[in-house]
Protein backbone atom coordinates (compact mmCIF):
# COMPACT_ATOMS: atom_id res chain seq x y z
CA UNK A 1 0.00 0.00 0.00
CA UNK A 2 1.37 3.31 -0.63
CA UNK A 3 0.90 5.44 2.93
CA UNK A 4 2.32 8.74 3.62
CA UNK A 5 2.76 9.37 7.49
CA UNK A 6 2.76 12.64 8.93
CA UNK A 7 4.83 13.68 12.11
CA UNK A 8 7.54 11.20 10.47
CA UNK A 9 10.70 12.82 12.40
CA UNK A 10 8.60 12.44 15.51
CA UNK A 11 8.24 9.01 18.42
CA UNK A 12 5.80 7.34 16.61
CA UNK A 13 5.89 8.86 12.88
CA UNK A 14 9.63 7.48 12.85
CA UNK A 15 9.17 4.02 13.94
CA UNK A 16 6.20 3.71 11.68
CA UNK A 17 8.45 4.77 8.59
CA UNK A 18 11.02 2.37 9.87
CA UNK A 19 8.52 -0.53 10.51
CA UNK A 20 5.88 0.00 7.65
CA UNK A 21 9.10 0.76 5.08
CA UNK A 22 9.48 -3.37 3.82
CA UNK A 23 6.17 -4.05 3.22
CA UNK A 24 4.93 -0.94 2.04
CA UNK A 25 5.83 2.06 -0.16
CA UNK A 26 6.07 4.85 2.43
CA UNK A 27 6.05 8.45 2.15
CA UNK A 28 7.13 10.42 5.14
CA UNK A 29 6.18 13.85 5.91
CA UNK A 30 7.27 16.75 8.61
CA UNK A 31 7.75 20.15 8.95
CA UNK A 32 10.56 20.19 6.35
CA UNK A 33 7.89 18.72 3.57
CA UNK A 34 4.80 21.06 4.95
CA UNK A 35 3.30 23.11 7.79
CA UNK A 36 0.06 21.39 8.81
CA UNK A 37 -1.35 24.30 9.52
CA UNK A 38 -0.84 25.68 5.75
CA UNK A 39 -3.74 24.44 3.76
CA UNK A 40 -2.41 24.96 0.59
CA UNK A 41 0.90 23.16 1.31
CA UNK A 42 -0.47 20.53 2.99
CA UNK A 43 -2.87 19.84 0.06
CA UNK A 44 -0.29 20.30 -2.57
CA UNK A 45 1.80 17.86 -0.82
CA UNK A 46 -0.71 15.57 -0.43
CA UNK A 47 -2.08 15.47 -3.57
CA UNK A 48 0.93 14.94 -5.49
CA UNK A 49 1.57 12.18 -3.03
CA UNK A 50 -1.59 10.59 -3.81
CA UNK A 51 -1.22 8.20 -1.06
CA UNK A 52 -3.72 4.87 -0.41
CA UNK A 53 -3.81 5.84 3.74
CA UNK A 54 -2.70 9.19 5.57
CA UNK A 55 -1.40 7.37 8.96
CA UNK A 56 -1.58 11.05 10.38
CA UNK A 57 0.77 11.17 13.62
CA UNK A 58 2.11 15.19 13.42
CA UNK A 59 1.02 17.07 16.06
CA UNK A 60 1.67 19.39 18.94
CA UNK A 61 1.73 17.06 21.56
CA UNK A 62 3.47 19.49 24.60
CA UNK A 63 0.54 19.44 27.12
CA UNK A 64 1.68 22.24 28.87
CA UNK A 65 2.52 24.30 25.95
CA UNK A 66 -1.35 23.97 24.56
CA UNK A 67 -2.73 25.02 27.77
CA UNK A 68 -0.57 28.41 27.93
CA UNK A 69 -1.67 28.35 24.17
CA UNK A 70 -5.06 26.92 23.69
CA UNK A 71 -5.32 28.30 20.16
CA UNK A 72 -2.34 27.67 18.91
CA UNK A 73 -2.82 23.66 20.35
CA UNK A 74 -6.34 23.75 17.78
CA UNK A 75 -4.57 25.56 14.94
CA UNK A 76 -2.29 22.52 14.66
CA UNK A 77 -4.22 19.54 16.35
CA UNK A 78 -7.83 20.62 14.91
CA UNK A 79 -7.70 22.62 11.90
CA UNK A 80 -4.29 21.15 11.01
CA UNK A 81 -5.56 17.91 10.75
CA UNK A 82 -8.74 19.05 8.99
CA UNK A 83 -6.60 20.14 6.51
CA UNK A 84 -4.99 16.53 6.38
CA UNK A 85 -8.28 15.10 6.37
CA UNK A 86 -9.57 17.23 3.62
CA UNK A 87 -6.62 16.32 1.36
CA UNK A 88 -7.21 12.78 2.33
CA UNK A 89 -11.01 12.99 1.17
CA UNK A 90 -10.59 14.53 -2.01
CA UNK A 91 -7.95 11.62 -3.04
CA UNK A 92 -10.50 9.21 -1.80
CA UNK A 93 -8.05 7.84 1.03
CA UNK A 94 -8.19 6.03 3.92
CA UNK A 95 -6.89 7.91 6.96
CA UNK A 96 -5.54 6.76 10.52
CA UNK A 97 -5.68 9.72 13.32
CA UNK A 98 -3.67 9.12 16.13
CA UNK A 99 -5.40 10.52 19.17
CA UNK A 100 -5.37 10.24 23.28
CA UNK A 101 -6.52 9.54 26.69
CA UNK A 102 -7.29 13.14 27.31
CA UNK A 103 -10.32 13.32 24.87
CA UNK A 104 -11.74 11.65 28.14
CA UNK A 105 -12.16 13.68 31.47
CA UNK A 106 -10.65 11.11 33.66
CA UNK A 107 -13.45 11.20 35.98
CA UNK A 108 -14.45 7.54 35.50
CA UNK A 109 -14.32 5.12 37.30
CA UNK A 110 -13.42 1.99 34.94
CA UNK A 111 -11.39 2.06 31.67
CA UNK A 112 -12.71 4.07 29.05
CA UNK A 113 -14.42 1.79 25.77
CA UNK A 114 -14.01 2.61 22.50
CA UNK A 115 -17.69 5.30 22.05
CA UNK A 116 -17.90 6.40 25.83
CA UNK A 117 -18.74 9.89 25.35
CA UNK A 118 -15.82 12.02 25.54
CA UNK A 119 -15.67 15.41 27.50
CA UNK A 120 -11.73 16.82 27.17
CA UNK A 121 -11.01 18.58 30.09
CA UNK A 122 -8.15 20.50 29.00
CA UNK A 123 -6.66 22.49 25.95
CA UNK A 124 -4.60 19.30 24.44
CA UNK A 125 -7.07 17.18 25.13
CA UNK A 126 -9.77 19.19 23.09
CA UNK A 127 -7.57 20.23 20.51
CA UNK A 128 -7.12 16.02 19.89
CA UNK A 129 -10.81 15.92 20.33
CA UNK A 130 -11.17 18.46 17.31
CA UNK A 131 -9.01 16.36 14.99
CA UNK A 132 -11.23 13.17 16.05
CA UNK A 133 -13.84 15.36 14.88
CA UNK A 134 -12.99 16.46 11.52
CA UNK A 135 -11.78 12.77 10.70
CA UNK A 136 -15.20 11.22 11.11
CA UNK A 137 -16.62 14.23 9.25
CA UNK A 138 -14.71 14.60 6.60
CA UNK A 139 -12.85 10.52 5.72
CA UNK A 140 -15.33 7.95 5.50
CA UNK A 141 -12.47 5.19 5.73
CA UNK A 142 -11.17 6.22 8.63
CA UNK A 143 -9.33 5.05 12.16
CA UNK A 144 -9.08 6.83 15.26
CA UNK A 145 -6.36 5.34 17.48
CA UNK A 146 -6.38 6.59 21.23
CA UNK A 147 -3.64 5.58 23.00
CA UNK A 148 -1.80 6.93 26.62
CA UNK A 149 1.36 7.79 27.83
CA UNK A 150 3.81 6.74 24.95
CA UNK A 151 7.54 5.71 25.56
CA UNK A 152 10.01 5.58 23.12
CA UNK A 153 13.58 4.51 22.00
CA UNK A 154 15.18 7.75 21.42
CA UNK A 155 12.99 10.34 22.11
CA UNK A 156 12.11 12.03 25.48
CA UNK A 157 9.89 9.97 27.76
CA UNK A 158 8.99 9.07 31.54
CA UNK A 159 11.25 6.52 31.82
CA UNK A 160 14.34 8.12 30.76
CA UNK A 161 13.49 10.98 32.72
CA UNK A 162 13.03 8.93 36.25
CA UNK A 163 16.23 7.15 35.62
CA UNK A 164 18.10 10.26 35.12
CA UNK A 165 16.76 11.52 37.96
CA UNK A 166 17.60 8.44 39.73
CA UNK A 167 21.20 8.21 38.43
CA UNK A 168 21.43 12.06 39.16
CA UNK A 169 20.64 11.44 43.02
CA UNK A 170 17.61 14.00 42.72
CA UNK A 171 14.87 13.58 44.92
CA UNK A 172 12.02 12.12 42.94
CA UNK A 173 8.35 13.02 43.10
CA UNK A 174 5.37 11.53 41.26
CA UNK A 175 1.88 11.84 41.21
CA UNK A 176 -0.71 9.04 42.94
CA UNK A 177 -3.59 10.18 41.34
CA UNK A 178 -2.92 10.32 37.62
CA UNK A 179 -3.88 6.61 36.71
CA UNK A 180 -3.75 5.71 33.07
CA UNK A 181 -1.89 3.28 30.38
CA UNK A 182 2.05 3.14 30.07
CA UNK A 183 2.34 1.97 26.37
CA UNK A 184 5.32 1.11 24.55
CA UNK A 185 5.78 2.67 20.64
CA UNK A 186 6.52 -0.67 19.10
CA UNK A 187 3.37 -2.25 20.46
CA UNK A 188 1.76 0.35 19.18
CA UNK A 189 3.39 0.39 15.94
CA UNK A 190 2.90 -3.36 15.63
CA UNK A 191 -1.09 -2.78 16.50
CA UNK A 192 -1.37 -0.25 13.83
CA UNK A 193 0.75 -2.62 11.34
CA UNK A 194 -2.25 -5.03 12.07
CA UNK A 195 -4.99 -2.71 11.72
CA UNK A 196 -4.60 -1.08 8.75
CA UNK A 197 -4.62 -4.23 6.72
CA UNK A 198 -7.95 -5.44 8.08
CA UNK A 199 -9.92 -2.72 6.84
CA UNK A 200 -12.00 -2.15 10.09
CA UNK A 201 -12.69 1.05 9.44
CA UNK A 202 -13.63 2.47 13.23
CA UNK A 203 -12.46 3.80 16.80
CA UNK A 204 -9.66 1.65 18.65
CA UNK A 205 -8.37 2.44 21.78
CA UNK A 206 -4.59 1.30 21.73
CA UNK A 207 -2.57 0.68 24.71
CA UNK A 208 -0.44 -1.82 26.75
CA UNK A 209 -2.67 -4.04 29.21
CA UNK A 210 -3.57 -3.25 32.77
CA UNK A 211 -3.83 0.37 34.22
CA UNK A 212 -1.39 1.78 37.06
CA UNK A 213 -0.82 5.24 38.85
CA UNK A 214 2.69 7.42 37.39
CA UNK A 215 3.86 6.49 41.12
CA UNK A 216 3.11 2.93 40.05
CA UNK A 217 5.02 3.15 37.09
CA UNK A 218 7.90 5.31 38.42
CA UNK A 219 8.76 2.82 40.82
CA UNK A 220 8.19 -0.03 38.44
CA UNK A 221 11.21 1.70 36.31
CA UNK A 222 13.50 1.91 39.12
CA UNK A 223 12.67 -1.38 40.67
CA UNK A 224 13.81 -3.18 37.17
CA UNK A 225 16.72 -0.93 36.35
CA UNK A 226 18.51 -1.54 39.60
CA UNK A 227 17.21 1.59 41.58
CA UNK A 228 14.89 -0.47 44.59
CA UNK A 229 16.80 1.53 46.90
CA UNK A 230 15.84 4.89 45.44
CA UNK A 231 12.87 6.35 47.31
CA UNK A 232 9.66 8.27 45.59
CA UNK A 233 7.82 10.59 47.39
CA UNK A 234 4.45 10.21 46.45
CA UNK A 235 2.57 13.18 45.51
CA UNK A 236 -0.81 14.67 44.83
CA UNK A 237 -1.09 16.30 41.50
CA UNK A 238 -2.29 19.30 43.38
CA UNK A 239 1.22 19.79 44.66
CA UNK A 240 2.64 19.21 41.33
CA UNK A 241 3.22 22.71 39.89
CA UNK A 242 2.07 22.32 35.83
CA UNK A 243 0.05 24.39 33.14
CA UNK A 244 -1.97 21.68 32.32
CA UNK A 245 -4.61 19.40 34.48
CA UNK A 246 -4.52 15.84 33.18
CA UNK A 247 -7.08 13.66 33.41
CA UNK A 248 -7.04 11.56 37.10
CA UNK A 249 -8.28 8.40 35.88
CA UNK A 250 -8.03 7.83 32.07
CA UNK A 251 -7.17 4.42 30.91
CA UNK A 252 -8.03 3.29 27.85
CA UNK A 253 -9.55 -0.26 27.28
CA UNK A 254 -9.03 -1.80 24.02
CA UNK A 255 -12.26 -3.69 23.33
CA UNK A 256 -12.49 -3.23 19.87
CA UNK A 257 -9.06 -4.38 18.62
CA UNK A 258 -9.59 -7.10 21.19
CA UNK A 259 -12.71 -8.37 19.12
CA UNK A 260 -10.46 -8.39 15.94
CA UNK A 261 -7.90 -10.12 17.65
CA UNK A 262 -5.28 -7.00 17.87
CA UNK A 263 -3.84 -6.69 22.29
CA UNK A 264 -0.89 -5.45 23.33
CA UNK A 265 0.66 -6.77 26.02
CA UNK A 266 0.65 -6.13 29.85
CA UNK A 267 2.57 -2.87 30.50
CA UNK A 268 5.32 -4.49 32.82
CA UNK A 269 6.31 -6.90 30.26
CA UNK A 270 6.33 -4.02 27.54
CA UNK A 271 8.88 -1.98 30.25
CA UNK A 272 10.64 -4.98 30.95
CA UNK A 273 11.15 -4.98 26.73
CA UNK A 274 12.06 -1.97 26.57
CA UNK A 275 14.69 -1.44 29.13
CA UNK A 276 16.12 -5.02 27.47
CA UNK A 277 16.67 -3.01 24.46
CA UNK A 278 18.44 0.23 26.21
CA UNK A 279 20.35 -2.54 28.23
CA UNK A 280 19.56 -0.91 31.27
CA UNK A 281 17.61 -3.87 32.77
CA UNK A 282 19.12 -5.55 36.21
CA UNK A 283 16.54 -7.94 37.51
CA UNK A 284 15.68 -11.16 35.96
N1 LIG B 1 3.44 10.97 23.41
C1 LIG B 1 2.38 10.50 24.07
O1 LIG B 1 2.45 10.13 25.26
C2 LIG B 1 1.04 10.40 23.36
C3 LIG B 1 -0.06 9.91 24.09
C4 LIG B 1 -1.29 9.82 23.43
C5 LIG B 1 -1.41 10.19 22.11
N2 LIG B 1 -0.33 10.68 21.44
C6 LIG B 1 -0.50 11.06 20.03
O2 LIG B 1 0.34 10.22 19.26
C7 LIG B 1 0.79 10.94 18.11
C8 LIG B 1 2.31 10.80 17.99
O3 LIG B 1 2.89 11.29 19.19
P1 LIG B 1 4.47 11.40 19.36
O4 LIG B 1 4.75 11.20 20.80
O5 LIG B 1 5.16 10.59 18.33
O6 LIG B 1 4.65 12.96 19.03
P2 LIG B 1 5.97 13.79 18.68
O7 LIG B 1 7.20 12.96 18.97
O8 LIG B 1 5.82 15.11 19.34
O9 LIG B 1 5.88 13.92 17.10
C9 LIG B 1 4.97 14.79 16.46
C10 LIG B 1 5.63 15.29 15.20
O10 LIG B 1 4.72 16.22 14.55
C11 LIG B 1 5.48 17.35 14.15
N3 LIG B 1 4.63 18.52 14.02
C12 LIG B 1 4.12 19.30 15.02
N4 LIG B 1 3.44 20.33 14.50
C13 LIG B 1 3.52 20.22 13.14
C14 LIG B 1 3.04 21.00 12.06
N5 LIG B 1 2.32 22.13 12.28
N6 LIG B 1 3.30 20.60 10.80
C15 LIG B 1 4.04 19.48 10.57
N7 LIG B 1 4.52 18.69 11.55
C16 LIG B 1 4.27 19.06 12.82
C17 LIG B 1 6.49 17.51 15.28
O11 LIG B 1 7.53 18.36 14.91
P3 LIG B 1 8.31 19.18 16.09
O12 LIG B 1 8.84 18.15 17.05
O13 LIG B 1 9.38 19.90 15.33
O14 LIG B 1 7.29 20.07 16.72
C18 LIG B 1 6.92 16.06 15.49
O15 LIG B 1 7.92 15.68 14.57
C19 LIG B 1 0.29 12.38 18.27
O16 LIG B 1 -0.87 12.54 17.52
C20 LIG B 1 -0.05 12.48 19.75
O17 LIG B 1 -1.08 13.42 19.98
C21 LIG B 1 0.89 10.79 22.03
Amino acid sequence: MRILITGAAGRLGSLLATSLHSAHDIITADYDEFDITDFQATRAFITQAAPELIIHAAAWTDVDGCAREPDKAVLINGYGTQHVALSAAALGAAMVYVSSNEVFDGKAAKSYREYDPTAPANPYGYSKWVGEQVVARHVPRHYIVRTAWLFAHGGKNFIQAILNAAGAGKTIRVVVDEVANPTYTNDLADALTALIATERYGTYHFVNEGVTSRYAFARYILDRAGYADTPIARIASAEWQRASTPPPYSPLENSAGRALGITLRPWHAAVDAFLDKEGLITQG
